[in-house]
């Protein structure tokens, strides 16, 4: 037989020299939910995740950061008396997020702080955009404010900001807006193909976030589609992304494949709660190897084409290299 695959396969180290793809705390992201007072509380939807005091944030941060994760992003939990049908309180520059940004940059200057620019933890609706009286979520007014959300996060010292809202414009938008204050150094990082997705179940349980009414369905992605989100993503590039975003990641693997192979920005890919929580759960019953299944999840977003994954598990993963 002139070729033998399983060669190549014999022994750990040989496998080791033919990796195509690699996992390293370089590439992770780690999503970080914050809320006032001094309590650091389990998250009953996402066990083993919290939402932390800002004191807890920053120490959570800083053992991530000393294991070598590089980037944080940043979620608020809003009383829900700050809870406004306009939002406003996201634009706040000593509010919750905006704080903890100064307090992780202040403490640990080198790690990235990425924001999420979106009004869902804000809006008394629960919607990413502002709502009008007939339920149709307004997307020029919405980006208006997100741009004032974005800035406000840029002088609180974000050193990445990530609409995730999905309204169309709002990318040019964010970055004349940021370049008009003199924030040419800020990032964004696009949600660029974000689906309406039934994964993010978990993620708005801790936040309290989910819509009061209807779905989001008319500004989120549909699941059936792909071409969508290469139109999307060239408009991102056009608007002035400088890295797009695939989100959830494992059910869009060739949605990030699509992207990376026809983008020349960067792609990052969010495994998101739902994603999370169902390794989670089924490594609780004993039906899975939470370990194994942890790695070939983020070893497939890799190899479709993720430069960052932004996952849940990023500290533990991290850890694994570091005894
Ligand atoms: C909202 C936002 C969501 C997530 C990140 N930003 C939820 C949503 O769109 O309803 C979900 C993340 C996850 O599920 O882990 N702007």
């Amino acid at each position: 037989m002139l070729s033998r695959p399983r060669r190549n396969r014999k022994s750990a180290a040989v496998r080791g020299l033919c990796r195509e793809s690699q996992i390293s705390s370089q590439n992770l992201i780690y999503p970080l939910f914050v809320q006032e007072g001094a309590r650091d509380d389990e998250i009953a939807s996402m066990p083993g995740c919290r939402r932390w005091s800002l004191d807890g944030l920053v120490r959570e941060a800083a053992e991530a950061h000393a294991l070598g994760i590089n980037a944080i992003v940043l979620f608020p939990a809003i009383d829900s008396a700050l809870k406004t049908p306009g939002a406003e309180r996201c634009c706040d520059d000593d509010g919750l997020v905006q704080r903890a940004v100064a307090a992780l940059k202040t403490e640990l200057p080198e790690l990235a702080v990425i924001t999420d620019v979106a009004l869902d933890p804000y809006n008394s609706d629960g919607h990413d955009g502002l709502v009008a009286p007939d339920g149709r979520i307004l997307n020029d007014e919405t980006v208006d404010i997100l741009c004032r959300q974005a800035l406000s996060h840029a002088r609180s010292g974000a050193d990445i900001v990530a609409p995730s809202d999905m309204m169309d414009g709002r990318i040019g938008a964010i970055r004349a807006a940021l370049d008009d204050e003199g924030f040419t150094e800020v990032s964004i990082l696009s949600y660029t193909a974000k689906y309406a997705s039934a994964y993010y179940g978990p993620f708005r349980g801790a936040l309290d976030s989910a819509p009061k009414a209807g779905d989001k369905k008319t500004y989120q992605m549909d699941p059936a589609n792909a071409a969508e989100a290469l139109r999307e993503a060239a408009l991102d590039a056009e608007e002035g992304a400088d890295m797009l975003m695939v989100k959830p990641a494992g059910p869009y693997l060739d949605v990030i494949a699509l992207l990376a192979e026809n983008s020349d920005l960067p792609v990052a890919a969010y495994q998101v709660s739902g994603e999370y929580l169902m390794i989670q759960s089924a490594a609780a019953a004993g039906w899975i190897n939470r370990i194994a299944v942890i790695e070939e999840s983020l070893l497939g977003i890799r190899r479709a084409g993720a430069s960052a994954i932004l996952t849940y598990f990023a500290k533990e993963v991290a850890g694994w290299w570091r005894p």
